[in-house]
């Protein structure tokens, strides 16, 4: 039977190949960066952020599965071999980043950050707060992650907007799409979500002419940004451009053009600004194992695998 290669960056590296192989039903598992085996034996790569050129060195690749949602890293090694690609989009995935939009939408509209200053001086300092109701959040990219977390702020109460590349009716939400619903969807958003893919059409689109189209006269008291889709899309001087001269009055980053983000970056220490380490979201590879083995034995009994990535839109 033909093997499966898992090539997996990061702290769930060490976790991935056992998960795989208990589903797997005797079928060869590697590991990389362990070289041993024929390379002409593996038909499979299950891969997270994988070196580039590693997959160029199999030559009877079959089909690749991303653990993960987002594959811009994968498609912009220019060795990828031209097999299928099938991602993560899975309920375990989707609901850890709607936790953390739900969490940094109501820290910016709680005004939470405020207190922090009061509590640290003994200070009984209330603040007062509009309702759910009256403030609009806006969701870029209305995927399988975006759409949960606009139903989710929909039954929060909140008015909720979505954009997307292409229409789409969705329950409680007013949806936009295109660059010609662009302008419209910002006019109306004061809490800027991005759950976009980085793409060549969405790097740097978080920028400061964008940031300028956003409301700032509605019950929020002003805009708010929470980028939780690809570093590559923020433009980080046009954040702190847009934070000082107080177009955005905070922001939320979980995302960074250069990760792990560097310590001399501003944005540690801004007051405005809170950082997370890229973790709005994890896959648990035991929620998602036997899925990943599925995967392949559909595409071996000749289906088309779920999640498929198109290649030509980038995501
Ligand atoms: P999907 O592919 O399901 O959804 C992508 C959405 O973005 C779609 O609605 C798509 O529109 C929209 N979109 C893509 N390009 C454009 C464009 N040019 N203009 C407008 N809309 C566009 O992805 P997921 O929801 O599963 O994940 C989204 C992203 O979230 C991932 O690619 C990844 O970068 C990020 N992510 C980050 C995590 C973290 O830990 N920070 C964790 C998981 C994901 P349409 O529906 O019309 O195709
Ligand atoms: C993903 C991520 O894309 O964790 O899955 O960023």
């Amino acid at each position: 039977m033909s093997a499966i290669l898992v090539a997996v960056d990061g702290p769930q590296a060490a976790e991935w190949p056992g998960l795989l192989r208990a589903h797997a039903k005797g079928r060869e598992v590697r590991v990389w960066p362990d070289g041993s085996g024929n390379a002409a034996d593996v038909a499979y790569a299950c891969v997270w952020l994988p070196p580039r050129g590693l997959l160029a060195g199999l030559p009877n690749l079959k089909a690749i599965v991303n653990l993960g949602a987002g594959v811009d890293r994968l498609l912009t090694d220019p060795t990828l071999p031209n097999v299928p690609i099938a991602r993560v989009a899975h309920p375990d995935l989707t609901m850890r980043v709607v936790e953390y939009v739900v969490l940094h939408v109501l820290m910016h509209h709680r005004r939470q950050r405020t207190s922090d200053a009061p509590q640290r001086a003994r200070l009984w300092r209330v603040n007062g707060q509009p309702a759910a109701s009256e403030v609009a959040v806006g969701v870029m990219g209305l995927g399988a992650i975006g759409a949960a977390a606009a139903s989710a702020l929909v039954r929060l109460g909140f008015q909720v907007a979505g954009w997307s590349r292409t229409p789409k009716t969705l329950d409680g939400i007013a949806a936009f799409h295109g660059a010609a619903g662009l302008d419209v969807f910002l006019a109306r958003t004061e809490i800027l979500v991005c759950l976009l893919p980085q793409t060549p059409h969405t790097v740097g689109l978080l920028n400061l002419a964008l940031f300028r189209k956003l409301k700032r006269n509605g019950a929020a008291a002003g805009a708010f940004l929470i980028n939780a889709g690809r570093g590559a899309l923020q433009v980080d001087a046009d954040i702190l451009a847009a934070l000082d001269e107080r177009t955005l009055m905070g922001a939320t980053l979980d995302v960074f053009p250069q990760e792990p983000l560097p310590p001399e970056s501003p944005f540690w220490m801004h007051p405005k600004v809170t950082v997370t380490p890229h973790n709005a979201g994890d896959i648990s590879p035991g929620a998602f194992a036997r899925d990943v083995i599925a995967q392949i034995e559909r595409f071996e009994r000749g289906l088309p695998m779920d999640n498929l990535v198109d290649r030509g839109r980038g995501y």
